[in-house]
């Protein structure tokens, strides 16, 4: 899948002409409703680069016939015209599917568990095998804030264990995305559900009203741009975080996903979904605990 996930901020070249699918979609009228949204998906995969096609169908179309009647736009034409003029509104298109949406700690009780059940387990577990090594994936962590979040409950939990040997991979196929979360700057309201003990220990203040990751913190994460359907380059992980990317997918592809996490992980890993997602294949994990999605892996 060719997904690109940023908006351009002025159309291209390409974007200026018209293209077939907009006459098409002009013509077909307002009934074949579904025919006309598939146009647009297909155009704006086209000139945008963004692949929605494992996405799931129903949640594409109603986003978008959300989008259509927010801004007024009288039929799909107008619509692909305001996407094609208009960076604001492809932006809206995508924060309609909340494509990057995350916060610190997000789902409190998901870090809980992780920090209170899972975290303990593994430790204990490399601890007796003299394997002391942790190796972790955040395999859509948008922005940085859930790598940085769990980089800062290992380094509280690895307190009095410096021995250990933490890697955290983080990647997502969004490069602005990515920058953002390598320059790690966030403004001082994204850290409003933290402890301010956890600000005052692993935070930094980096001018007006923002702040960022201490040094240390942020050395433990590497980030890089991945696409999840490509092959990850690193193996015998412990933890892999995929949160809120599946409710995206169709079940085929998430399925193939379960499969490459399974592979992925070490003997008893950990996978950590979002709390809306389901995980379609009961094989190869069981559930650690259902309420905040953590499954350990079959061994
Ligand atoms: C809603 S955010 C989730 C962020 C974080 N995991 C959380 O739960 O707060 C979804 C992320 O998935 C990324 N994404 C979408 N398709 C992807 C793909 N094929 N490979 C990697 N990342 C992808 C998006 O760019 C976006 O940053």
């Amino acid at each position: 899948m060719s997904v690109k996930i940023h908006a351009t901020n002025a159309p291209t070249p390409l974007e200026t002409k018209v293209h077939p699918v907009e006459r098409k979609v002009f013509l077909a009228g307002p009934k074949q409703d579904e025919e006309n949204l598939k146009k647009i998906l297909d155009f704006i995969h086209e000139y945008k680069g963004l692949d929605l096609s494992s996405y799931r169908q129903n949640f594409l179309y109603r986003r978008l016939r959300l989008r259509i009647f927010s801004t007024k736009a009288k039929g799909y034409f107008e619509y692909i015209n305001l996407l094609k003029n208009s960076p604001e509104e492809y932006n809206n298109f995508l924060d309609a599917l909340s494509i990057n949406v995350t916060e610190f700690f997000r789902d409190p009780d998901v870090f809980e568990a992780v920090e209170k059940v899972v975290l303990p387990q593994l430790i204990a577990r490399k601890e007796a095998r003299g394997n002391l090594s942790l190796r972790v994936w955040s395999s859509a962590c948008a922005s940085g804030e859930e790598p940085y979040s769990l980089a800062i409950l290992i380094r509280q939990s690895l307190e009095k264990k410096i021995a250990f040997l933490v890697k955290i991979w983080a990647s997502d196929i969004d490069r602005h995305a990515l920058e953002k979360a390598k320059k790690a700057e966030y403004p001082a309201q994204e850290l409003k559900n933290i402890d301010s003990k956890i600000i005052k220990k692993y935070f930094i203040s980096c001018g007006d009203n923002c702040y960022r990751p201490s040094d240390e913190i942020r050395q433990m994460v590497k980030f890089q741009v991945h696409n999840i359907f490509q092959r990850f380059p690193f193996r015998c992980l412990d933890l892999i975080f995929c949160r809120n990317l599946l409710i995206y997918l169709d079940r085929r592809r998430s399925k193939e996903l379960f499969h490459t996490f399974s592979q992925l992980l070490n003997p008893g890993g950990y996978l950590v979904l979002g709390k809306v997602e389901t995980l379609w294949d009961r094989g190869l994990f069981v559930p650690l605990n259902l309420r905040t999605k953590i499954y350990q892996k079959v061994d």
